[in-house]
């Protein structure tokens, strides 16, 4: 187990910076569920009214301050506190009290903005009003998420900075002939790019294993990665979901989901042999397990870096220097010509040159 280095410096540019972050898998929240979460810095409740609506609150009653994630009950489409039993709704507004009389002007939770997405709870940290949003794909077709979560010492910028840096992926994860097949591009608040590469085989589908990875990145903290296997007719959705939660840490989720028309027999004959649901589990069960171990190639280095402006970019790093400058975007705060400083002429040749 690694020993987080408590030493290395801070991110410069804050630990918060604005856009969609995944605070649940939507499959976690059942109705009437309530759960303390700390994300963006703050106390908060997540929790899922009786009609099945998710909400982010704030932890703290408005009326003395007690804790909703400590005796908070839903009822119905409220929630209610433990302490002298006021109502709140998933807009924040006090519903009722036991008291006869009109209710406190200043009786008001306050609320984080929340998206339900193809199984994702994406709130807009660290608050205020969205500026965009993450657009919704079609799951039609497409198995459920399988999933899991890490906690992480690092920073959401550093962990997006990864689709962009062609040149640890044959180092870190031992890809082969990595190629640019569609450059970086930035539009707003997203970021494409598109890439070939070829892997080590997965056990049971093949030695190698040559793949498509069209990257969308939301944000820092929504990363989507759609995977296509030609050779095999794999279609993948792979999402790389980094959270801030106190400025030091993250919680870092990954999850995949594979398209329901895959052809069995073109991945492996004994996977088509097996009841057609089973077999669609089992391999996206596998191609969830390798993503989770290239993920994990990435922990160390995360956890230990640190972040190097400008950086000493060399031809074939990738267009880092592009991904700075879209990054400085969600840090509102920051003076126009320093977060993100850094772009090197140089590295758009990389991008050109694969
Ligand atoms: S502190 Fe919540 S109702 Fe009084
Ligand atoms: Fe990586």
């Amino acid at each position: 187990m690694l020993q987080v280095d408590n030493s290395k410096p801070d991110f410069p540019w804050g630990p918060f910076p604005d856009g969609w972050y995944t605070v649940s898998f939507s499959e976690e929240l059942k109705a009437g569920e309530v759960k303390r979460v700390t994300y963006g810095g703050k106390n908060l409740v997540l929790w899922r009214t009786a009609s099945g609506r998710a909400v982010l609150s704030d932890a703290y009653c408005p009326h003395m301050g007690a804790h909703l994630g400590y005796g908070g009950v839903v009822r119905g489409e409220s929630i209610q506190c433990p302490f002298h039993s006021f109502c709140f709704d998933p807009e924040g507004r006090c519903t009722s009290t036991p008291y006869e009389g009109k209710i406190p002007h200043r009786a008001r939770l306050g609320t984080v903005p929340l998206e339900e997405k193809h199984g994702l709870l994406l709130a807009w940290l660290p608050g205020g009003e969205p500026g965009w949003s993450v657009p919704a794909l079609d799951t039609t077709g497409w198995l459920p998420l399988r999933h899991n979560v890490w906690t992480l010492s690092t920073h959401p910028q550093e962990t997006s900075e990864n689709s962009v840096d062609l040149g640890h992926l044959p180092v870190v994860h031992h890809y082969e002939d990595v190629r640019t097949l569609n450059l970086a591009r930035a539009d707003g608040p997203y970021l494409t790019a598109r890439y070939s590469m070829r892997r080590k085989g997965i056990p049971g589908i093949g030695k190698y294993i040559d793949a498509e990875f069209t990257v969308h990145l939301w944000g820092l903290g929504y990363s989507l990665v759609e995977t296509w296997v030609e050779s095999m007719g794999i279609r993948a959705r792979e999402f790389v979901l980094n959270t801030p939660v106190d400025g030091k840490l993250c919680h870092m989720r990954a999850a995949t989901s594979i398209y329901d028309g895959i052809p069995l027999e073109k991945v492996s004959p004994a996977l088509a042999l097996l009841p057609k649901r089973l077999a669609l589990h089992a391999l996206r069960e596998v191609i969830f397990q390798s993503f989770v171990n290239d993920m994990k190639q990435d922990f160390d280095i995360w956890q230990t870096k640190r972040y190097v402006d400008p950086p000493a970019l060399a031809q074939g790093d990738g267009p880092v220097g592009l991904y700075r400058r879209w990054c400085r975007q969600f840090y509102p705060d920051m003076p126009k010509t320093a977060a993100g400083a850094g772009a090197q002429p140089q590295e758009m040749l990389s991008v050109a040159s694969g």
